[in-house]
């Protein structure tokens, strides 16, 4: 395949099983790359992932919690424009609810994009300028849109693009309508991302999909060469990327929806 590292592909047996694999990658990166951010993702894909952090957290030690509570710095992929951070539909609100809060943490060891600012411009580049002077990213942990989406890198997008305004898909902003009382209109039609330079710029990625609805598109991963059409596929070009997925992602046969970009 052209452009194309070698990856590892973990397959677990179901999402409960992804979800501890994930949140134990995420606590050794903190001990490995203890200087550096973890980068984390939203989505249901990844509500496990911190619903199991908080339990291995909770297993730790008094003083392994209180090192790992106090040396905590995350920055997000991305955030809608126009929602406030408390908006029930933000990102920043899904980070406070599931990670922030249970593991009692200030907020600003979860950064994210303001989807206030008034110039969405100035704050991607403030955002991207305030990931690289924290050293760029340890670990960086995605999940996969339908589309092929990672962040809100929506296709096509090349690999040379930083934090970034973008615009969403009519089937992303479908994909994730359920957190809008399932009203596709009520998404957002803009975010701020990450761009593939500060994700690919990671020390190590970790790409998670589970579920039927992803076989579609993680079957596009591991066969076409990497394109400005699978914006995922990018990630393929990294020397250190492992895939995380259950049974049901990885099924052959009949598969979810297939999403392309034209
Ligand atoms: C969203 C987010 C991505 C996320 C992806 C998958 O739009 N911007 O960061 O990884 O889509 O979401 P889900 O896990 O809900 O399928």
């Amino acid at each position: 395949m052209q452009g194309a590292e070698p990856f590892t592909l973990l397959c677990c047996r179901d999402a409960a099983g992804v979800a501890e694999l994930v949140a134990s990658r995420l606590l050794e990166a903190r001990q490995r790359w203890p200087q550096l951010p973890l980068g984390l993702a939203t989505g249901r894909t990844m509500e496990p992932v911190y619903a199991a952090l908080q339990r291995q957290v909770a297993r730790l030690d008094p003083p392994a919690r209180q090192v790992l509570r106090e040396g905590w710095l995350s920055f997000n992929l991305d955030e809608y424009v126009g929602l406030a951070p408390r908006d029930p539909g933000s990102f920043a609100q899904a980070m406070a609810q599931a990670l922030q809060q249970p593991l009692g943490l200030a907020a600003e060891q979860v950064q994210l994009p303001d989807g206030l600012s008034p110039s969405p411009e100035a704050e991607a580049l403030r955002y991207g300028a305030a990931l690289q002077a924290s050293g760029g990213l340890g670990l960086q942990v995605l999940g996969i849109g339908l589309n092929g989406h990672v962040g809100f890198n929506e296709p096509p997008c090349t690999a040379e693009l930083g934090c970034r305004p973008v615009e969403l898909s009519a089937a992303t902003r479908l994909q994730n309508a359920a957190a809008f009382h399932g009203d596709p209109k009520a998404v957002p039609a803009e975010a701020i991302t990450l761009g593939l330079v500060e994700i690919l710029a990671a020390r190590e990625l970790l790409l998670v999909a589970t579920g039927r609805s992803k076989a579609a598109v993680l079957h596009r991963l591991l066969s076409e060469d990497p394109s400005p059409q699978l914006p995922a596929s990018w990630l393929r070009s990294h020397p250190r990327l492992t895939l995380v997925v259950d049974a049901a992602a990885l099924a052959p046969g009949p598969v979810g929806p297939v999403v392309s970009s034209t």
